[in-house]
């Protein structure tokens, strides 16, 4: 789906999980969210605050799981995702603070393993996500399933590609500066996602863009992973589409 600006395609997309979110609620039963971090996303957190905040939308049966963190990372830092997922989102709906699942990158390396196995399972026990919003990376990573990413790995410590970390340097103040590490949901993390919609804005999300979507599937690019996927949509704005 390719839209005029950011802000209509975000505004969108905000409707659709109000919508599913309301739906769940009809049926007296939890919405589960997968939720990305990045620069993507925050128009559609915007909305969805706003439709909290003055249309009266209710998070009381929301679970949310992002996708990732970096690793180590405390949660207190304000380059972590969880810091930026309070500032953009939590922090201004009311969602139960036990309902927020965001992987932590303070757990110590040996038990990193097996934080990892249990983020899946309390994934799938709360009955799989219903909904996945993705960003890419100019690698092709979603979430940071970087290049060579299988198409059925789970929720893991990955190395980050240096394009990824070029990326994020600016947050960072500095490449040396940006962690080599992080801990990201798989590939088949998000494959099991009932919906998935990934975000792409702007002239520099085009050339990966145009690979994903009419490229052959390859883990050199683990986005293309989602053309086998039968409920996902990708909404771009114009730039982002223009090498389609
Ligand atoms: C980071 C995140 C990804 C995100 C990507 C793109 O690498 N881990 O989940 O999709 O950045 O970020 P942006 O939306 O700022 O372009």
């Amino acid at each position: 789906e390719i839209f005029i600006n950011s802000v209509d395609a975000s505004k969108a997309v905000a409707q659709e999980i109000a919508t599913l979110i309301k739906l769940k609620q009809a049926e007296n039963k939890k919405c589960i969210l997968g939720l990305a971090t990045g620069s993507s996303p925050i128009r559609v957190y915007d909305e969805l605050v706003r439709l909290h905040k003055e249309e009266g939308l209710s998070f009381s049966n929301v679970i949310t799981f992002n996708l990732d963190e970096y690793y180590p990372m405390k949660k207190e830092n304000k380059q972590s995702y969880h810091y930026f997922m309070h500032a953009h989102l939590f922090n201004h709906i009311d969602i139960k603070p036990e309902n927020v699942n965001v992987p932590n990158g303070a757990v110590a390396i040996e038990e990193l393993h097996q934080y990892c196995a249990d983020y899946e399972s309390k994934i799938k026990n709360a009955g799989g996500l219903d909904f996945q919003l993705l960003g890419i990376g100019r690698t092709g990573h979603v979430g940071f399933n970087e290049p060579g990413s299988h198409i059925n790995s789970g929720t893991r410590l990955i190395t980050l590609d240096h394009i990824t970390k070029v990326d994020a340097s600016s947050d960072f103040n500095g490449i040396n500066n940006v962690p080599t590490r992080a801990i990201t949901m798989g590939v088949s993390t998000i494959l099991r996602s009932k919906r998935v919609v990934l975000l792409a804005w702007g002239q520099n999300k085009a050339d990966v863009i145009e690979r994903t979507i009419q490229g052959e599937i390859s883990p050199e690019i683990p986005a293309t992973f989602l053309q086998n996927h039968d409920n996902t949509t990708f909404v771009l704005d114009q730039s982002a589409a223009s090498e389609l």
